[in-house]
Parts: structure tokens; C-alpha cells; sequence
């Protein structure tokens, strides 16, 4: 059985993961149009990813025997200064992504969950790479700067994640 109260944080972080993929799906839309092909791929992929964290918790509630609902999900920003802000506005995303999994795991932690918290272990770590990820594209974009042969050659890397 699920605790009630830790089901509703739960379903909470769904809403969450799909928010975050509605935001990556926004700043790819932002990158497309910008002709920033690359990074667009590279937010498609992101925003997919958050799908399937959302899938994982998903799964968690119901195999727990507790009740998976859909809250309603914002609508997020569509407009950014430039490509950095894109990704700098990603990574603070993905801080507060990680600051939401902590409490979790402290919630889960104080009522002796123990199964709950050794399946947010896993997003523990997630959140680690999440962050290194995003990070080391922000101060890849601060290295090249104004340099368009420099954006161009990242975006054309970021256009590589598979
Ligand atoms: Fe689901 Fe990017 O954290």
C-alpha cells in the first residue's frame, strides 16, 4: 500500500516530469525556429526523457497499488534572449527538479517509506547526470560566446544526441 499523502507528492512529481518535458518541448520549438536545428533535437530528445521519468513514476504508484491522476500542467515560457539563456534557464530547471526529488526522498525517509525511497534513488542519481549534462553546454555556449563558427560546430554536436 501507498501512503496517501506520499501518493499525492507523487502524482505531483508527474506533473512535474511533464511540465518539464512541455518546457523542453518549447525551448526545441524556440530552437527551431531560431535555426538552431542541433539544440531543437537535443530539447526533443531532453523533453522525451522527462516523459519516461514521468512513466516511472507512473508505474511506481500503480504497482504500489495507488492511484495515478493527471493534475493540469502549466503552460510554459516560449521566448529566450538567446541560445545561452536557453540553456541557463535549462539548468536552473533541473536544479529545482533535483531540489523536488530530495524533498521527496526526505518525506519518504520521515514516514519510514522505504520501498518509495529506494526508487527515488535512482532519480537521485538521474539528477546528478541531468545537471552535469546541462551544465557542461551552458559553459560550452559562455566558452564560444559571440563566435557563430563556434555555436554552429556545438549545435551541430548537440544535433548528435541519440
Ligand atoms: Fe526529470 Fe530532467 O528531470
Amino acid at each position: 500500500m501507498l501512503d496517501k499523502q506520499m501518493n499525492e507528492r507523487l502524482n505531483a512529481q508527474i506533473q512535474a516530469e511533464l511540465y518539464s518535458a512541455y518546457l523542453y518541448l518549447a525551448m526545441a520549438a524556440w530552437c527551431d525556429e531560431e535555426s538552431w536545428t542541433g539544440s531543437a533535437h537535443w530539447f526533443r530528445k531532453q523533453a522525451q526523457e522527462e516523459v519516461n521519468h514521468a512513466m516511472k513514476f507512473y508505474h511506481y504508484i500503480v504497482e504500489k497499488g495507488g492511484r495515478a491522476i493527471m493534475e493540469a500542467i502549466d503552460k510554459p515560457p516560449s521566448e529566450w534572449k538567446n541560445l545561452l539563456s536557453v540553456f541557463e534557464a535549462a539548468y536552473e530547471h533541473e536544479t529545482k527538479v533535483t531540489k523536488r526529488i530530495h524533498d521527496l526522498l526526505a518525506f519518504a525517509r520521515e514516514i519510514k517509506d522505504y520501498a518509495t525511497e529506494q526508487m527515488l534513488q535512482w532519480f537521485v542519481a538521474e539528477q546528478v547526470e541531468e545537471e552535469a549534462q546541462t551544465l557542461e553546454i551552458v559553459q560550452k555556449l559562455k566558452k564560444v560566446g559571440e563566435s557563430n563558427s563556434g555555436m554552429l560546430y556545438l549545435d551541430g554536436k548537440l544535433g548528435k544526441r541519440e
